[in-house]
């Protein structure tokens, strides 16, 4: 078998992706890196998930290969397959042999939405045995002490069907994260998007409010990512209204009265009949 050659340009994480630690999660997840074992990141969409990873990949050095699973994700989408070419049929290595060949962090985003069968081949490099067996060319590749598997999922969304089973999620330690407390929260704004401090904490009083909605008319309350789009646009000069609307209500619900509700509790001097769950508002 041809020596494969992989480089990991075009992996690596060059300049340091900025990162406001919520609790001890760089020290937990370093401590996990440096005992080669697998960690699992859960938490609601939009809450730093991945710019913790990015980051992580940053300090520790090392290049990130990300996966963004989805339902018809194969194993041989994630090991590799042959391609046959006119000339010849070679080899192609999936990000997970990849990674595992560069000694890469190995981040597979919302791994719950991967079939059961595809989650499985992750098992025997999950556990002590730090292998990932390539069934199509018959190798069993080793991974170095560098190589790590991160895995992200959010247990909010999942249904009885679309849970991880127990013999993969107990192969991983396991990181809680959420949306980031006020003072930090503020602070991630002010430096994402460039706006002052005072929109920055209407902002976070407004997601306040809608997070409180979860499970009473809306299916998820605002993310520290949408609050960022919505700081982004005012800073490219839209006037707060329409940037709100587009960045958080109508990203938030398609429910008409939801969304009117959403709308008069950030604007309250034009809607008098704000319900009362949505005070205090933005003005
Ligand atoms: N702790 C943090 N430090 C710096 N930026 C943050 C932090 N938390 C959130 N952000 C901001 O929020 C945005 C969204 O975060 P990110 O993409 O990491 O979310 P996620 O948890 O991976 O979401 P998803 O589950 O949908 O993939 C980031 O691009 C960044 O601007
Ligand atoms: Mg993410």
């Amino acid at each position: 078998m041809k020596a494969h050659a992989v480089s990991t340009e075009g992996y690596l994480v060059k300049r340091e992706p900025y990162y406001e630690p919520q609790g001890d999660e760089i020290a937990l997840f370093e401590a996990a890196y440096r005992n080669q074992i697998p960690v699992l990141l859960k938490g609601p969409t939009g809450c730093g998930k991945t710019r913790f990873m990015e980051h992580m990949a940053w300090r520790l050095s090392r290049p990130l290969v990300t996966v963004s699973c989805h339902d018809d994700l194969t194993a041989s989408d994630l090991v590799g397959r042959y391609l046959i070419t006119a000339a010849e049929t070679a080899w192609v290595d999936g990000p997970l042999a990849r990674a595992v060949r560069i000694g890469a962090i190995c981040y597979l985003d919302e791994i719950v939405e991967a079939r059961k069968d595809t989650t499985v081949v992750i098992h025997p490099l999950a556990d002590d045995r730090r292998v990932l067996p390539v069934e199509k060319t018959g190798e069993l590749l080793e991974a170095t002490p560098e190589f790590c598997l991160a895995i992200s999922y959010n247990p909010g969304y999942q249904s009885v069907l679309k849970d991880l089973k127990q013999s993969t999620r107990q192969r991983f330690i396991a990181i809680e994260f959420d949306y980031p407390a006020s003072e930090l929260e503020r602070r991630i704004i002010v430096h994402e998007s460039g706006v002052g401090a005072e929109i920055a904490d209407k902002l976070v009083k407004f997601a306040g409010m809608t997070r409180n909605l979860k499970g009473n008319g809306l299916d998820e309350g605002a993310s520290t990512r949408l609050l960022v789009h919505a700081a982004q646009l005012m800073q490219r000069g839209v006037a707060p209204r329409p940037a709100c609307a587009a960045a958080l209500s109508l990203a938030l619900s398609d429910d008409p009265e939801m969304l009117a509700a959403i709308v008069a509790a950030q604007f309250p001097r034009h809607s008098p009949t704000m319900p009362r769950c949505l005070q205090p508002s933005m003005s």
